[in-house]
């Protein structure tokens, strides 16, 4: 393993009784790396974390921070990590301040460390005004700054935040993913997170899980293209600028493009009475933009418009998700209720809870302290 690997989850495999939690989940964090880590509820997040920060063990797998396996060195481990449990553990009755003294004492800084520390995190999370404030008095957002700022009370090389910004207002999550950003610069960061413009502020690769399995691992852009669709909008103009060629016919580009390599589809779309739109389809990652310009400019006709899109984050997180956050909303797939639709002989009512697993998602996140 090269030596700048700073987590490493090597087929890491959770079992709760029956349910699989994580099935082989595999990744490498390097340092200085920012990497969203997305997934829908009960995809596997909150479980691989807690396996990574040394809180629960793996039915199957290993995996080493900083170098240090979690089960055989789990305090070199610890020392390494700042972590931000989906349930900051803060302790309401007390103030901010003693609360970040408590944890810096946990993680053995002295009481000079804690106070040169202090000020840095007090400053990063905007804990100022707060400092002397009970917990129990905090605004959610604020909680969860505090949550922050014990995760970096020791100055850790690595951190691991599990929905850093999950329930804050607009502005908080925009404050946090700021501050995130900044923390990075400097450190290895894990982030869990559901909202996909997040990933895109803060994180350059992403890893996505779904069902217990990573589904997806790479920077945002191969994520985008992994979809394995590109789509593109062609306009040809309906008469032709000179020369001695025909006005083309819409089925006459229709079929010329559906000529070209690759392309999977060919759909005539709305235009202004000049043109003939199509939105053409195709399999695999490759660009045809100038086929389709070589292909126009041949036959003599007038391109008024080619684009290419590009698949969102949203888009490919839902291809390669949608089925898990359907059961875990207890719905059926969409093949299952055409076949129960085909299906005229059954009048049982059918029991919508029968995938027994589902429940679970949302129950029982029992996250441990620092
Ligand atoms: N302590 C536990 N006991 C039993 N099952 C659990 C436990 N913790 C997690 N699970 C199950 O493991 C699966 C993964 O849960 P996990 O909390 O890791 O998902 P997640 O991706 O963090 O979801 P969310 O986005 O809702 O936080 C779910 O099916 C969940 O019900
Ligand atoms: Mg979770």
């Amino acid at each position: 393993m090269s030596t700048d690997v700073m987590i490493h989850a090597d087929n890491l495999t959770k079992m709760f009784g029956s349910v699989v939690a994580l099935d082989r989940v595999s990744f490498d964090v390097r340092k200085g790396e920012v990497v969203g880590f997305l997934g829908p509820n009960g995809a596997g997040k909150s479980t691989t974390m807690r396996i990574l920060t040394c809180f629960i063990a793996p039915t199957s797998g290993t995996a080493r921070i900083h170098g240090h396996d979690v089960f055989e060195q789990p305090l070199e481990a610890r020392q390494k990590l700042g972590y931000l449990p989906q349930r900051a553990p803060l302790y309401a009755e007390m103030t901010v301040w003693s609360y970040l003294q408590f944890a810096a004492r946990m993680r053995g800084l002295d009481d000079n460390e804690f106070k040169s520390r202090l000020r840095k995190v007090v400053d990063v999370c905007g804990l100022a005004q707060v400092l002397g404030k009970d917990i129990r008095t905090l605004s959610h957002g604020y909680r969860q700054r505090v949550g922050l700022g014990q995760a970096l009370i020791h100055d850790p090389p690595i951190l691991i935040l599990d929905e850093p910004t999950s329930d804050l207002d607009p502005n908080e999550k925009a404050e946090v993913i700021s501050y995130i950003r900044e923390i990075g610069k400097e450190r290895t960061v894990l982030l869990s997170t559901h909202n996909l413009s997040e990933v895109e502020a803060a994180c350059a690769r992403a890893i996505i899980v779904s069902k217990g399995r990573v589904v997806a691992d790479g920077t945002l852009d191969d994520i985008r293209a992994k979809s394995g669709r590109v789509r593109y909008v062609v306009s040809v103009h309906e008469q032709v600028a000179e020369g001695d060629h025909k006005p083309p016919k819409a089925g006459e580009v229709q079929s010329a493009l559906q000529g070209l390599q690759g392309v999977s589809t060919v759909r005539e779309i709305p235009s202004d009475d000049r043109a003939h739109s199509f939105e053409v389809i195709i399999g695999g990652e490759s660009d045809i933009r100038a086929e389709i310009f070589r292909l126009v400019v041949g036959k003599g006709w007038t391109l008024l418009e080619l684009h290419r899109d590009a698949q969102t984050l949203g888009d490919v997180f839902r291809d390669l998700t949608q089925g898990d956050a359907r059961l875990a909303r207890g719905l059926r797939s969409k093949d299952a209720e055409q076949e129960e639709e085909e299906d005229e002989g059954d009048e049982d009512s059918d029991d919508e809870d029968d995938d027994e697993d589902s429940d679970d998602a949302t129950n029982e996140k029992k996250d441990g302290r620092p």
